[in-house]
C-alpha cells in the first residue's frame, strides 16, 4: 500500500464505517462531520484524527472522501473559506461518495480544475451493512487515470468499483441503481402481501424462493423484517425521495416516461407525509395496506 494521507467528511450510517475502513488499512486518516461529537467518537476508536472544519481535515491530504446528504449539503462542505477546496494541496483528488444530480458531478469537477485539482463523482450503493462489511458497489464519473489513482484507495470498501464514463455518468448509474431498487421493492411489497394473506410463513418463502429467478438483495434483507413491520434503520425514504428525483430529472432531459418510479415516489411522498421519512424504504409496503 502506497502510504497516503486522506479525508474523509461526513461520518453519517454509510461514511462513519468507510472512513474506519481507510484508517484500518494504515491510511494516515483525518476526518469531519458537521457534529463534532460523531468526529470525536471516531477518533476514539479509530487511529485517525478530527478536524473541526472540512478545511483543516482536506489539509495536506491525497484525496479526500465526501458522503454527505444532498447536492447543497455537498456544496455546503467544499465551497467556501472553511471548505475543503480552500484546504486541498494542489493535485489531490476530490471524491463524492454523495448520491446527487449528475449536474452537481459536473459542477464540482469544473471547480475542482479551477483549484487545481481532480474529482470522482463516486456514489454507492449495497446500504448500511455494505458500508460496514467494506463491500460497496461504486459508481464512478472521471477520468481513467484519476480513478485508477482512488480505485486502489477505494478497494478497502469496496466489492466492486466501475467507471462508467465523463463526469455525472457515476451518478447516471446510481439513478438507474435505484429505479431498480423501487420496482423490486413495489414487487416484493405485493408479493409479501400476498403470502402472508395466503397463510404462508415468510421466512420459509424467502429460504425457497432467493435461490431462484425471483430473488434479489431486497428479498434476503428486507422481506422478513417487512413481513415483522420493522422499518427503523437502512435507507431512508427521505434519501430515496432525492434520488428518485434525480432519477425522473434524468428521465425528463431524455424523453422518456418512468410510470413506476412516479408511483413509488408518490407513494413515499405519503409515507413521508405521515412522519416515516427515516423510516427504511422497505416501509413501501405500508403504503399498500390501505
Ligand atoms: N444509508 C444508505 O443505505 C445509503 C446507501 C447508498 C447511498 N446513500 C447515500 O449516501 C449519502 C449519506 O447517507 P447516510 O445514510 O450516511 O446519511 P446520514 O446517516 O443521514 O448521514 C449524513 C451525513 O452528512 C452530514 N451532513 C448532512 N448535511 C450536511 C451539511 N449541510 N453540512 C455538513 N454535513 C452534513 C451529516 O452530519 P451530522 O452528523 O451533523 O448530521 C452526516 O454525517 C446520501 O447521499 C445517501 O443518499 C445512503
Amino acid at each position: 500500500m502506497e502510504s497516503k494521507t486522506v479525508a474523509f467528511v461526513g461520518l453519517g450510517v454509510m461514511g462513519y464505517p468507510m472512513a474506519g475502513y481507510l484508517s484500518k488499512a494504515g491510511y494516515s486518516t483525518k476526518v469531519y462531520n458537521r457534529t463534532f461529537a460523531k468526529a470525536q467518537k471516531w477518533q476514539d476508536e479509530h487511529q485517525g484524527i478530527a478536524c473541526e472544519t472540512p478545511k483543516q481535515a482536506a489539509e495536506g491530504c491525497d484525496i479526500v472522501f465526501v458522503c454527505v446528504g444532498n447536492d447543497d449539503d455537498v456544496r455546503s462542505v467544499v465551497y467556501g473559506d472553511e471548505g475543503i477546496l480552500a484546504g486541498m494541496k494542489p493535485g489531490a483528488v476530490l471524491v463524492d461518495h454523495t448520491t446527487t444530480s449528475a449536474n452537481l458531478a459536473v459542477e464540482l469537477a469544473e471547480a475542482a480544475k479551477q483549484a487545481g485539482n481532480a474529482f470522482i463523482d463516486a456514489p454507492v450503493s449495497g446500504g448500511q451493512a455494505g458500508a460496514e462489511n467494506g463491500v460497496l458497489t461504486i459508481m464512478c464519473g472521471g477520468e481513467a487515470a484519476i480513478f485508477e489513482q482512488v480505485a486502489a484507495v477505494m478497494d478497502v470498501y469496496a466489492k466492486q468499483a466501475t467507471l462508467l464514463g465523463e463526469h455525472g455518468q457515476g451518478q447516471r448509474c446510481k439513478m438507474v441503481n435505484q429505479i431498480c431498487i423501487a420496482g423490486v421493492l413495489q414487487g416484493l411489497s405485493e408479493a409479501i402481501q400476498l403470502a402472508q394473506k395466503s397463510g404462508l410463513d415468510i421466512e420459509q418463502v424467502v429460504n425457497t424462493l432467493k435461490h431462484g429467478a425471483a430473488g434479489s438483495w431486497q428479498m434476503e434483507n428486507r422481506a422478513t423484517t417487512m413481513a415483522q413491520d420493522k422499518f427503523d434503520f437502512g435507507f431512508a425514504i427521505d434519501w430515496m425521495r432525492k434520488d428518485l428525483g434525480f432519477c425522473l430529472e434524468e428521465a425528463q432531459r431524455v424523453g422518456l416516461e418512468l410510470p413506476l418510479t412516479q408511483q413509488v415516489d408518490q407513494r413515499y411522498a405519503e409515507l413521508q407525509e405521515q412522519g416515516l421519512g427515516r423510516m427504511d424504504t422497505s416501509v413501501l409496503i405500508k403504503a399498500l395496506e390501505k
